[in-house]
């Protein structure tokens, strides 16, 4: 069976996968991606993001987002919305902005509510928050947290709640899929968030992993289970596992594997709803132009032939 078949027949939500923009010229590419028994979910990849959706202050462009949702609406595949209020890929009105905490308030509220009302109804799941913390649990100091402190937090998932209340409001981040610092911190901001009644449905693990470094099946699951232990859902949101290139037939059974690990534990984990790869392909992968000298770390290669990490994944299932 397909991916998504399967992740459904055991009990997920949906298997699915990133896409972006430019590479919706590319038929082939379009054919794979439609496959609703392949992929039963889409994020946008760029799209979506702050630069891209307000890239003037009060002025919203949905061209490119709207794209992928019209695709993913026709194919009936589900949508992840991928994000409000992130430090990267901000419009330079923001990032370099001076604000006062009132204005920059307003400013996190337009946008939030905008981006997620005008798809209100469409979208399963928000990042509504990206990547609050540094590695350490130490929050990230951006122009969001610089200005508002914390309060940043419940005031996009206020705003998110309120333009869109069916959809799963999520915080997302890395290297909190498995037990240490930053995931003490993450269920530490979960607990004040809930106790405070601030709106918040599930947990992201980004899962941006090396190949041979990924953790165990059993530490990736009594993490996710330490955070639905708090009463959120959680995903994998953003799996992908690169390695230093070139491939090798060691390199690409390790990484077989290494998706096995990964699908397994969400399997383990009710609470775990659904996986996202990082896009789908070698070819369009953030990977190598992100790590220098790495790549390979999706389950299609650059010519859309499957490539062993495929069968780890159904094996996972
Ligand atoms: C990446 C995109 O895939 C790239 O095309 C872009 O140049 C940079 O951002 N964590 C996230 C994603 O939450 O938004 C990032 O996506 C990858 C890391």
């Amino acid at each position: 069976a397909k991916l998504n078949t399967l992740a459904k027949a055991k009990g997920k939500l949906y298997f699915g996968s990133a896409t972006d923009n430019p590479e919706l010229t590319n038929t082939a590419y379009v054919a794979i991606l439609s496959d609703s028994t392949t992929f039963g979910q889409i994020t946008p990849g760029n799209s979506m993001k702050w630069d891209a959706t307000e890239p003037t202050q009060g002025q919203f462009s949905w061209t490119g987002a709207d794209q992928i949702v019209n695709l993913a609406t026709t194919n009936g595949q589900v949508l992840r919305g991928h994000n409000c209020v992130w430090h990267n890929q901000l419009p330079s009105w923001v990032s370099s902005g001076s604000f006062t905490s009132a204005q920059l308030t307003s400013i996190i509220q337009n946008h939030c509510s905008t981006l997620v009302g005008h798809y209100k109804g469409q979208i399963y799941s928000w990042d509504v928050v990206n990547e609050p913390f540094n590695d350490d649990g130490t929050w990230r100091t951006d122009v969001f947290y610089n200005t508002l402190g914390t309060d940043y937090i419940q005031i996009a998932l206020n705003a998110a709640r309120s333009a869109d209340p069916a959809a799963k409001l999520y915080i997302n981040d890395y290297n909190i899929e498995y037990p240490g610092a930053k995931s003490t911190a993450m269920q530490s901001l979960v607990k004040t968030l809930k106790a405070a009644s601030v709106p918040l449905d599930g947990i992201g693990l980004q899962s941006h992993f090396i190949v041979g470094s990924v953790p165990s099946t059993s530490s990736l699951e009594s993490n996710m289970n330490a955070f639905v232990a708090l009463g959120v859902e959680v995903a994998i949101t953003e799996l992908d596992i690169r390695m230093t290139l070139p491939t090798t037939p060691t390199l690409l059974a390790q990484q077989k594997t290494d998706y096995t690990s990964v699908i397994s534990a969400c399997q383990a984990v009710d609470q775990c709803v659904g996986i996202t790869i990082w896009d789908w392909t070698d070819k369009y992968s953030w990977v190598p132009s992100t790590f220098s000298g790495q790549g390979a770390a999706l389950p299609w290669d650059e010519n859309f032939q499957k490539k062993p990490a495929y069968d780890g994944i159904a094996i996972g299932f």
